[in-house]
């Protein structure tokens, strides 16, 4: 675990040094799937940062390595005493373990207690034998690991639990679950941070001593200035730093006060005037809440609720059943593009309503051929007959013709006003969950009483951005952010935000507090905007588990052709209701539980802030162009100045959310101009770098975590820290995404994000790039090693090894290749690349698609990857085009193409869909003449001995080796061994390539005679 120090006379702080990145990655995998008291339930912001990477980084980031010399002497007594001599009780498990020096037991035993004993492992032991009660200690490093306190200091921020080791080591068969895979006394569990975990709240207590501590007894100051969705500042405040945390956009900046100053400051105990109940008669009463801001929200929210119920609960009458109505299904509609029929096409993914193991539903077609009309009906389990919907990827079947109606055709009719909506199921309260129901007369005239009551003149006529790439309903000629939502579904967001300002109106009589007010009234905003998540109609209904998704995926917002409409009134999933359980409880779990934030809102690159005011600087930058932020957040914008623009005139002055001055490479800002976009960034990024650097005390770091893969990217950001005056020192990258790979941030994010701690530069002198070309390498064959072992692969594993690049390079003032120019960073990142490919290939020097098959056999082995993930890795072994074109290829394919496609082409990889994988022999051994070129690439030479091995064609296998000079090939058989060592065993090619290798010394004794009888046919 370990990293690089700084160079100054400074004592690292433990990131620099250290941290247990496999068992931040496991935690961090975990927070997707988190949800009561989640921050991600609060209100959507992208690109959370998962919150187990914030505390450590941020954690790290303040606390010296206690291992070096330089640490002062009071932060090594405080570990120790917290972490080793000293634990608290209610952090110790007790286990009861047999006496070791029991007389009675044979040596051999007794032996095996005492080692459990060292290990305080909890053990099955006879009967017979006594026991004795020991207390674990729970940050005693792991076997093996010097117990040294920078080692202590690692378990403490995050310890394997002891399923996870027994599982590790074979002793257990069941893999641990998820939640069980740390130490329940590990700082970055998520259930450390739970308040009503004693044991958690222990945790904490000890982390922000040790904090304090070291920063001399005093409250360091942690800045974030891309503050986002709040996970760095919370985390910050959780270990009792004072966070200052910043951003751009107003969503997020009002987002931020819910997230970590609101919670903090006014989520405590308090009086509040109640209604009990007392022998059947009710009182108003003045009582002790647990929580007073919770208990506002609430009383305020159903307040709306109850006043917006009055006003459109007709909107959503019970069918003849009388079952409450969770909401309908609507599908939009096409004219069909046959002349002879022009039905209209009800436009559904699929007739399935709900897929569950247990239960099934779907909607029935009933057409009317005369008529040229579809009826929707209900079937339930058995009498399914049909789950195929209307939509195909060409355009849409329709129902009456049975002919397809083509895209184009589709998206002419919407230009010109011809595409409608219709309902197509009812939802409704069943006794057992959800049922769904035909729909009835008076569910078209509720709606229609829905159109009369709108005033168009209140829906939100902000335009959308006029890039389809990030809302494709532009494309269908949908313009305005109110065009996301159908008559009632406006009707309702309307009343909503009419009610919400009646009741901030009364709150001003029974709230004097201005500032509090203003806090109630943010979450009330909030949980408006949260709930058009839920009413509009580009979200998508989920029959797996019968339930809205919200509209935004793949960092846009996708058309969709049918789509889901709650009732805002329902008690159930997408209500308002349900709404705001989520937000109390995400309050709860943050109360009174941490230092407050304190939140600027503006431009990073120009803080309000005097000099050297932060201890240290944790964020997470925009990552280049994957999040169009100003752009997708305005959809909530909308609402949220409609809702509470003049409570919080501060925030929202401006008719959308600003955008020039947003830290993004966005082309469709820069009138598609992709330089200029990139030139923005890198800016923009500098400026804020710098500005934060101008912050930062002497000696404080400034730790950056980076999610984007592409050497662009990349460019930007060092580019940007050596502007900014930074280098970097240490870096971690830490998995977040394990099992799902990345959907949510698309198609160029990492698997994982990639942490760089880094310290003002301190430039030295001008170097040759001839030496610092070996530095480099050395410092990234290191770095592969370690990263390696923590399990990265792939992308993930090669950008990692960027930032130990950049540490060599910047601390040169300049450095110069042979003619005296400056090597760029471009060109520094392909010679780390470079350095990293070498590190995996080892001792394997082949031609490049050999290279290539070895790495990525190496990297991968045989699994299926991503189309992306392979491309970066393709690209860094191939480096141009020509590289990885063999002679027969330039002649067949005439102009290099594509880079991914030269090796496709060569079929080094099976490609199915957007995954790819490795080419074994049976998949490469059916084009014919294969290895049979002047000069094959080694991988064509290996498979055609392997299939002639395979064939038992061993003559012919032994002229073919002899002939082409590959008995005494090095790379040949390097080649061989090093698949040898790799492919799985239970394999026909690991057989085949193990039998060459076996047989290697007789084919060679055979090649020479064959060679000796050949030349005895040569005439003298
Ligand atoms: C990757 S996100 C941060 C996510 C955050 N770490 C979290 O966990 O939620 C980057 C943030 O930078 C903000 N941003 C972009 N340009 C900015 C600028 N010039 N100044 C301040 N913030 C900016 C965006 O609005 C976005 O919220
Ligand atoms: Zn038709």
């Amino acid at each position: 675990m370990s990293g690089r120090g700084n160079n100054g006379n400074e004592c690292p702080r433990l990131i620099e040094v250290a941290l247990p990145i496999r068992e931040i990655s496991a935690e961090s995998v975990r927070d997707k799937s988190l949800r009561h008291g989640h921050i991600s339930t609060l209100h959507l912001w992208w690109a959370r940062r998962p919150l187990a990477a914030s505390r450590a980084v941020v954690f790290a980031s303040l606390v010296p390595d206690p291992d070096d010399p330089r640490c002062p002497a009071e932060f090594r007594a405080a570990v120790e005493r917290l972490l080793a001599t000293h634990v608290s009780p209610i952090l110790r498990k007790t286990y009861l373990l047999p006496d070791p020096d029991n007389s009675v037991l044979p040596e051999e035993q007794r032996e095996a207690i005492r080692k459990c004993w060292l290990h305080k492992l909890p053990k099955h032991w006879p009967n017979e034998i006594e026991k004795i009660t020991v207390q674990d200690d729970p940050y005693a490093p792991y076997d093996g690991m010097p117990d040294t306190l920078r080692n202590r200091l690692l378990m403490f921020i995050a310890k394997w639990s002891r399923e996870s080791l027994a599982f590790e080591a074979g002793k257990a068969k069941k893999e641990p679950d998820p939640k069980c895979l740390l130490d329940d006394r590990s700082l970055v569990k998520w259930e450390t941070s739970d308040p009503e975990n004693p044991q958690g709240r222990e945790v904490l207590r000890i982390a922000r001593e040790l904090v304090k501590v070291a920063y001399g007894g005093n409250i360091p100051t942690v800045l974030d200035p891309f503050a986002g969705g709040g996970a760095i500042p919370l985390e910050a405040g959780r270990l009792g730093c004072q966070a200052i945390a910043n951003d751009y956009n107003p969503v997020a900046y009002l987002i931020l006060r819910a997230t970590c100053e609101f919670p903090q400051k006014y989520g405590k105990p308090g009086k509040r005037r109640v209604i009990v109940e007392g022998f059947g008669k009710k009182v108003e009463q003045e009582a002790q809440v647990p929580n007073v801001l919770v208990h506002d929200l609430e009383k305020w929210a159903n307040w709306i609720l109850e006043r917006a119920r009055e006003k459109i609960g007709h909107l959503y009458p019970p069918g003849k059943d009388g079952r409450p109505v969770v909401g309908y299904l609507w599908a939009r509609t096409a004219p069909c593009s046959n002349p002879s029929c022009r039905g209209e096409i009800p436009l559904l993914r699929s007739l399935l309503v709900c897929n569950k193991k247990d239960k099934k539903v779907a909607l029935t077609m009933e057409v009317d051929k005369k008529a040229k009309t579809v009826r929707f009906g209900i079937a339930k389990g058995n009498a399914i007959k049909a789950t195929e919907g209307t939509t195909v990827s060409r355009g849409a079947r329709c129902p009456v013709c049975n002919q397809i109606t083509p895209v184009d055709f589709m998206k002419e009719a919407s230009f010109s006003g011809k595409m409608g909506e219709r309902i197509v199921a009812v939802i409704t309260e069943g006794v057992n969950g959800k049922e769904y129901r035909p729909v009835e007369e008076h569910d078209i005239r509720a709606f229609e009483q829905a159109e009369k009551m709108l005033d168009p003149e209140d829906a939100p006529m902000e335009p959308m951005p006029e890039s389809p790439d990030l809302v494709s309903g532009r494309g269908w000629n949908f313009k305005t952010w109110g065009s996301l939502f159908n008559p009632r579904q406006l009707v309702a967001m309307q009343t909503f935000v009419a009610c919400l300002h009646e009741a901030l109106e009364r709150m001003r009589e029974e709230i004097a507090d201005e500032e509090y007010r203003k806090a109630v009234g943010v979450y009330l905003g909030l949980w408006v905007s949260r709930s058009s998540m839920f009413q509009s109609s580009v979200g998508l209904w989920k029959p797996s588990g019968e339930f809205v998704a919200a509209p935004f995926s793949m960092q846009a917002i996708p058309m969709v052709w049918d789509y889901p409409e709650t009732s805002p009134l329902a008690d159930a999933s997408g209500g308002a209701g349900g709404q705001l359980e989520w937000i109390m409880r995400f309050i709860l779990h943050e109360s009174n539980n941490a230092v407050p934030a304190s939140l600027t809102h503006g431009d990073g690159a120009a803080l309000a802030m005097e000099d050297r005011l932060a201890d240290v600087v944790v964020s997470d930058p925009p990552y280049f162009d994957a999040i169009a932020y100003g752009d997708l957040s305005d959809y909530f914008y909308v609402w949220l100045k409609r809702a509470i623009g003049d409570l919080v005139p501060e925030a929202m002055a401006t008719p959308l959310t600003p955008k020039t001055d947003e830290a993004t490479a966005l082309k469709h800002r820069h009138g598609g101009d992709g330089e200029q976009a990139d030139a923005h960034f890198k800016s923009k990024l500098s400026a804020v770098l710098a500005e934060a650097h101008r912050v930062l005390k002497p000696g404080g770091i400034i730790s950056i975590m980076f999610a984007h893969q592409s050497t662009k990217a990349w460019t930007a950001l060092i580019q940007a820290l050596f502007d900014a005056g930074l280098s970097i020192d240490a870096t971690w990258p830490i998995d977040t995404e394990r099992d799902v790979r990345s959907i949510a941030l698309g198609a160029s994010a990492l698997a994982s994000s990639i942490t760089v701690t880094c310290r003002p530069r301190v430039v030295g002198s001008a170097a040759a790039f001839k030496q610092v070309r070996k530095e480099i390498e050395q410092v990234v064959q290191e770095s592969v090693k370690r990263f390696w072992s923590y399990g990265f692969r792939g992308a993930d594993l090669i950008v990692a090894c960027y930032g130990p690049a950049v540490g060599v390079f910047g601390k040169y003032e300049r450095v110069e290749k042979a003619d005296g120019t400056p090597v760029r960073i471009p060109e520094l990142l392909e010679l780390a690349r470079q350095a990293a490919r070498d590190a995996i290939a080892g001792e394997f020097r082949g031609d490049n698609l050999s290279t290539l098959y070895y790495v990525w056999a190496n990297l991968y082995g045989t699994a299926e990857q991503a189309w992306d993930d392979a491309r970066l890795v393709v690209q860094i072994v191939g480096g141009q085009p020509s590289r990885l074109q063999t002679e027969a290829d330039r002649q067949d394919a005439g102009p290099p193409t594509e880079i991914m496609e030269v090796a496709r082409g060569h079929g080094i990889f099976v490609v199915d869909g957007s995954t790819c994988r490795l080419a074994l022999l049976a998949d490469r051994a059916s084009r014919r003449g294969r290895g049979m070129d002047g000069n094959p690439p080694h991988i064509d030479a290996l498979h055609r001995s392997m299939l002639l091995w395979k064939q038992e064609k061993r003559s012919e296998l032994v002229e073919y080796l002899n002939e082409r000079g590959l008995l005494e090939d090095g790379p040949f058989w390097k080649l061989a061994q090093a698949l040898f060592e790799v492919l799985p065993r239970d394999l026909e090619d690991w057989k085949l390539v193990n039998a060459l290798l076996g047989e290697r010394q007789t084919l060679r004794a055979e090649g020479k005679k064959s060679a000796y009888k050949e030349d005895q046919k040569l005439p003298l």
